[in-house]
């Protein structure tokens, strides 16, 4: 396997124009730039190691999810640059995409199909040998707490926590490097939660993938991190271990006293708060 950084990403900005474009429809504003006010991505900087799980934790529209369509080469950035294994995600898109894996918060099936369908069908689209795709499928999907019948029922008759662990199989179905799961946890229930936060750390150890994981739940950022990255309105405010981030807020209390949502809000209040100062 090439020997490159999983993921280094430098400098790197998208926008998205606001509102409808005036531009193309009021002759005299034809000429001006075109009006920018969401900036979902502003200036991000950050290196994954390999084998590392590193969290993105971020509030609603902190831009989380766009990084990570930039990253998977299904969005274009404006500016920066963005590099998995080495390869530029602009200018060697067939390069990067199957070194990836994408697990989005609202994944795409064929309903009517089960999910074994539905993993036989992807797996296919990956190139996986169809005598292959069916045991390790259902090996994933038991070790996600999935039973051989629910894994047989049309997909719309499971729960939204049990298509998003069939989401979740489908990204590991294939072995790619570099995992990127877009709040793969999101709207489960807590049992589940568990299972699929047990399954990302056993796959970690078993078969050495760099993790991208981006969450609004800090305990699990905290529980399954080995870095995090504070996201607030598009840029990484703080960077490090859960206990580097709990030391940036502890004062004089042991860190093992500082609860993980503290430090989010601590963090994000601070950046809020400097905003507000460099406004005026
Ligand atoms: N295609 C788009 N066009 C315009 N604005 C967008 C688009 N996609 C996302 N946004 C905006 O970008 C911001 C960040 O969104 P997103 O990346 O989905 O955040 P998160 O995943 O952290 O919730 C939001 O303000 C959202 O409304
Ligand atoms: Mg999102």
């Amino acid at each position: 396997m090439n020997s490159a950084m999983p993921l280094r990403v430098e400098s790197l900005a998208k926008n998205f124009p606001s509102g409808p474009d005036w531009r193309q429809v009021v002759p005299v504003l034809r000429n001006r730039p075109r009006k920018i006010k969401v900036r979902p991505i502003d200036d991000v900087s950050f290196e994954i190691q390999r084998g590392e799980i590193y969290g993105i934790i971020g509030a609603n529209g902190s831009g989380k999810s766009t990084l990570v369509r930039v990253l998977s080469t299904l969005l274009l950035p404006d500016s920066g640059l963005a590099e998995v294994f080495g390869y530029d995600v602009v200018r060697e898109p067939a390069k990067v995409r199957p070194a990836i894996n994408r697990v989005s918060a609202d994944p795409s099936f064929f309903r009517s199909m089960s999910a074994i369908e539905n993993l036989m069908f992807f797996g296919r689209v990956y190139g996986l040998k169809t005598s292959g795709i069916k045991s390790r499928a259902y090996d994933i999907l038991d070790r996600l707490m999935l039973t051989e019948q629910q894994a047989r029922e049309p997909m719309q008759n499971l729960s939204r926590g049990q298509q998003q662990k069939v989401a979740v199989a489908r990204a590991f179905l294939t072995s790619p490097v570099l995992m990127l799961l877009d709040e793969p946890t999101t709207g489960l229930d807590p049992r589940s939660r568990r299972e699929v936060q047990a399954f990302i750390q056993t796959v970690r150890r078993d078969h050495d993938a760099t993790i991208l994981l981006t969450t609004h739940d800090m305990q699990e950022a905290d529980l399954l991190c080995d870095r995090i990255a504070v996201f607030s309105a598009g840029r990484i405010i703080a960077e490090g271990t859960p206990n580097q981030l709990r030391a940036m807020v502890a004062g004089d209390r042991p860190l093992e006293e500082v609860d993980m949502e503290e430090v989010y809000l601590e963090l994000t209040g601070r950046s809020i708060e400097e905003d507000e100062e460099t406004d005026d």
